[in-house]
């Protein structure tokens, strides 16, 4: 079960490495894909692009950025002499292609209700929570300051990233991964445009029956997000205190996926 943990973990880094790696490619792509002056604005992510509201501004975006994964993938990756692989991944290609046909089987999902069960147990168990099926927060992963829209991806740690919002289960392992928004992004607005918002606030949520994800008081309390008690000014009562310490221990799984994550690499 750990292996399978770390496998997750590899894969989310993968992920993340390739989405750093898109940001530095930037001024090649240009050179060698032409792309003209306004498309090559949608290169990044622009924070504005979310007040706009306009969802083929959005699918165009998402075509450039598949386009922009494509062509690193195919034409720089793929290329890449085994030394320049193994300094950027930090793993032999061969390793690299072993662990993905080890993965691709854990990525088909088999249908959820029995996997929602093992995790509000799993929860339950170990934190004595009951009807928790996972953990969000973000997490900031540090890039080099991008050409375009630099102060949209400063955020207020200090430095530029982009955001990381992950769901985690009572095992730390990732549900689900949202990742690409600029560091200055506030973490409820991550959430409202991410899958797993349109997805739980989409779906019939009789299927999810008084099941809640957990997270901090940066998210919006939601009927399947459950976040804690704010003292507005007249305190808490006990069993609210109780409540949000509780929250808090179950809470950290996250924390600690996050730690998993970024400690091995
Ligand atoms: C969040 O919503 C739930 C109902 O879904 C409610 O019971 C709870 O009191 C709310 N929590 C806060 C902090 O507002
Ligand atoms: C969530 O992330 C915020 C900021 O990135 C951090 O301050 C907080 O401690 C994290 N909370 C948990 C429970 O992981």
């Amino acid at each position: 079960m750990n292996d399978i943990n770390e496998i997750q973990t590899i894969i989310i880094l993968i992920i993340i490495i390739i989405l750093i790696k898109h940001i530095e490619l930037e001024e090649l792509l240009i050179a060698s894909y032409s792309i003209e002056q306004e498309e090559e604005d949608f290169n990044i992510l622009p924070l504005n692009l979310l007040y706009s509201q306009h969802n083929k501004e959005i699918n165009e975006l998402k075509k450039l950025n598949k386009l922009i994964s494509n062509y690193w993938f195919n034409e720089i990756c793929l290329n890449m002499q085994a030394f320049e692989f193994k300094r950027h991944f930090r793993l032999t290609r061969s390793t690299f292609e072993w662990l993905c046909c080890e993965i691709i089987p854990l990525l088909r999902r088999n249908s959820n209700e029995p996997e929602v069960n093992r995790i509000t147990n799993g929860f339950k168990i170990t934190r004595n929570f009951p009807n928790v099926i996972g953990a969000i927060n973000g997490s900031h992963i540090p890039i080099k300051a991008p050409h375009l829209f630099p102060v949209d991806y400063f955020n207020r740690k200090g430095f530029y990233s982009i955001v990381l919002q992950a769901v985690v289960d009572h095992k730390k392992k990732f549900l689900d991964i949202c990742v690409g928004w600029p560091g200055s992004m506030h973490d409820s607005r991550i959430l409202i445009n991410s899958n797993l918002y349109n997805k739980f606030n989409n779906q019939v949520t009789t299927h999810l029956n008084n099941k809640y994800i957990l997270g901090d008081g940066g998210y919006p309390n939601l009927s399947w997000l459950i976040v804690p008690y704010k003292d507005i000014g007249r305190g808490l009562t006990q069993e609210q205190t109780y409540f949000n310490r509780k929250h808090s221990q179950t809470r950290i799984k996250v924390e600690q996926a996050f730690g998993l994550l970024k400690g091995r690499w």
